[in-house]
């Protein structure tokens, strides 16, 4: 099987806390429920862009451990192609802290583990994968020199390159946005990149614009409750977000960028790509969890 879409990132188990409310520093509070799931950023796009449509080859790094084994066999069940997930011995598989509150909002403490230690040497490996793929996907739960590497790497051999840009605190290497056909950002992460407040679509409209200028193909940006919109060099376009009713937001963007690089893949145009995306983050946030969270392309209303 040649994978069309090619994820290069992280793989963490969930350890998720149910509370009624998030904690304040330095506070002990009682939950409500506990589970283990499995999540990190790379892989709920790979399970994401795999449900929706695509084949799938992830490359990253778990730990020798048993979190490292039930991560890289929550992928091959849905038949993604593992021969890029390395075992790093000595350390432990990348971990996410999470508590969700009652109103579906989360917070979560990443300890990364063998996510730490994929290096650039580790993509090169498997740079069969990438020549074969169409769409190349990055985040930023990975070392920085490894996401510099595969996208420019992405960019050199033609393919489509998508960074989301999660989790984000600051600006990006200026050099990376060249490389870049799909930079995806949520409100918080376009506001840290472009150095402008966003609450609205408006401020979306304008960080967007900034990114581009900066160098970025074009923008999405992911707004929740309230859509996303596309920034191009037109007028750009608004997506409405479907009405549901959330129980938990964790992997909802994952679940966007891995449908809308599904879409793309299986050559939708690209703003039905973005429907097929938005349709499955809707459906994604009725659901707890994260991987467990990401609908089948057959759940999607036409
Ligand atoms: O985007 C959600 C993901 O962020 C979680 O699955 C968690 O592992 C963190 O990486």
């Amino acid at each position: 099987m040649n994978a069309k879409v090619v994820v290069v990132g992280s793989l963490n188990m969930d350890l998720v806390a149910r509370a009624q409310r998030l904690p304040r520093g330095g506070e002990t509070l009682a939950g409500e429920s506990f589970f283990t799931v499995p999540g990190g950023k790379g892989a709920n796009q790979a399970v994401a862009a795999a449900r929706l449509g695509a084949s799938v080859a992830m490359v990253g790094n778990v730990g020798d451990d048993a979190y490292g084994q039930q991560l890289r066999r929550a992928l091959e069940v849905e038949g993604i192609d593992c021969q890029g997930v390395g075992v790093c011995s000595g350390v432990s598989s990348g971990v996410a802290l999470i508590v969700v509150d009652a109103a579906s909002q989360n917070a979560i403490v990443i300890i990364p583990g063998g996510n730490g230690l994929l290096g650039p040497e580790s993509v090169r490996r498997f740079d069969s994968l990438l020549q074969q793929a169409e769409v190349i996907i990055c985040q930023l739960e990975v070392p920085t020199a490894t996401v510099a590497w595969t996208l420019a790497r992405g960019r050199e051999l033609g393919k489509k390159v998508i960074l989301n840009p999660a989790p984000a605190s600051g600006p990006l290497p200026v050099e990376w946005f060249a490389h870049i056909d799909y930079l995806i950002p949520n409100e918080s992460e376009a506001e840290a990149l472009a150095g402008l407040p966003v609450n609205d679509l408006d401020s979306a409209r304008r960080a967007g614009r900034r990114l581009r200028k900066m160098g970025a193909g074009k923008v999405i940006v992911t707004l929740g409750a309230q859509g996303a919109l596309l920034v191009d060099d037109g007028e750009g376009r608004h997506f409405p977000a479907p009405e549901v009713e959330a129980v938990d937001t964790t992997a909802a963007g994952d679940t966007f960028v891995g449908g809308f690089a599904a879409g793309l893949a299986r050559g939708l145009p690209e703003e039905q790509a973005i429907i097929v995306g938005q349709r499955a983050a809707a459906l994604s946030v009725t659901r707890a969890g994260a991987q467990p969270s990401i609908p089948y392309l057959r759940e999607l209303t036409p």
